[in-house]
C-alpha cells in the first residue's frame, strides 16, 4: 500500500492558514501557493537518486554528487495544478513538464479529461502529480490512470489539502503511490468540498468565480 505523508513543517502550516484564509487575496493566495510548493518539493525529492562525478575545485580534483538518471517530471492537473509547478521548478529548474486537464463536473463530481500532454520516456521517469486539493479523489485517480495508460510506472502524489475520503479512494486505486499532503482535514462536505478546506482552489488562485 502507499505511504501517505503530511508536512507539518511550522513554515508550511503558518502558510498554510494563510493560504485558507478567505480574506487572502489572489495575489498573496497564489505566491503562498507557490512558496509551499517549493517547500514540499524539498521534502519530496529526498530520495532521488544520485550519482558520482569527478570535478576540479579550484583547489584539486575530487568526487562529487549531482542527481542521476532522467529528469523529474511534474505533471500538474489543470487548471489548480499550474498554481504549484512555478515554486517546484525554482527548485528543479531541469524538470519536464506535463500538463493533464480535468475538471469535476459539479452535478456528478466526475472528473472528465480534457487535455493530456505529457513528456517522453514515461517509462523511466519519475512522476510528481500535484493539485491543491485531493476531495473525492475521482481527479487525482484519473490523472494517474492517464499517466499508467501512457506507460509511467514511477509516480508521486503531491497536494495542499486532502480529505480522508479522498486519500483513501487513492490509496485503494493506486497501492503503488505515495501521497504527499500539507494538511489532512476533517471531511468532504455535500457538494464535495473539503471541510474546512480553501474553498475553490482554481477560482481563488485565478480570481474566478
Ligand atoms: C478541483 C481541484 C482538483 C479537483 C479535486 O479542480 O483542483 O483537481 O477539484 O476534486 P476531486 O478530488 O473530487 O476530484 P476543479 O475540478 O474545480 O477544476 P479547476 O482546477 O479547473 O478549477
Ligand atoms: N476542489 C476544490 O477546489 N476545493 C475543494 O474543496 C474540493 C474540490
Amino acid at each position: 500500500m502507499g505511504k501517505v505523508y503530511v508536512f507539518d513543517h511550522p513554515l508550511i502550516q503558518h502558510k498554510l492558514t494563510y493560504i485558507r484564509d478567505k480574506n487572502t487575496g489572489t495575489k498573496e493566495f497564489r505566491e503562498l501557493v507557490d512558496e509551499v510548493a517549493s517547500l514540499m518539493a524539498f521534502e519530496i525529492t529526498r530520495d532521488l537518486p544520485l550519482e558520482e562525478v569527478e570535478i576540479e575545485t579550484p583547489v584539486k580534483l575530487a568526487k562529487s554528487k549531482v542527481l542521476a538518471g532522467k529528469k523529474l517530471g511534474i505533471v500538474p492537473i489543470l487548471r489548480a495544478g499550474l498554481g504549484m509547478v512555478d515554486g517546484i521548478l525554482n527548485l528543479i529548474p531541469a524538470a519536464k513538464v506535463g500538463h493533464i486537464g480535468l475538471y469535476r463536473d459539479p452535478a456528478t463530481l466526475k472528473p472528465v479529461e480534457y487535455y493530456v500532454k505529457l513528456p517522453s520516456d514515461l517509462e523511466e521517469r519519475e512522476f510528481i502529480v500535484v493539485d491543491p486539493m485531493l476531495a473525492t479523489g475521482g481527479s487525482a485517480v484519473e490523472a494517474i490512470n492517464s499517466l499508467k495508460k501512457r506507460g509511467a510506472k514511477n509516480i508521486k502524489f503531491m497536494c495542499l489539502i486532502a480529505a480522508p475520503e479522498g486519500v483513501e479512494v487513492v490509496k485503494q486505486a493506486h497501492p503503488d503511490v505515495d501521497i504527499y499532503i500539507a494538511a489532512l482535514d476533517e471531511k468532504l462536505n455535500d457538494h464535495g468540498y473539503i471541510v474546512p478546506g480553501l474553498g475553490d482552489a482554481g477560482d481563488r488562485l485565478y480570481g474566478t468565480k
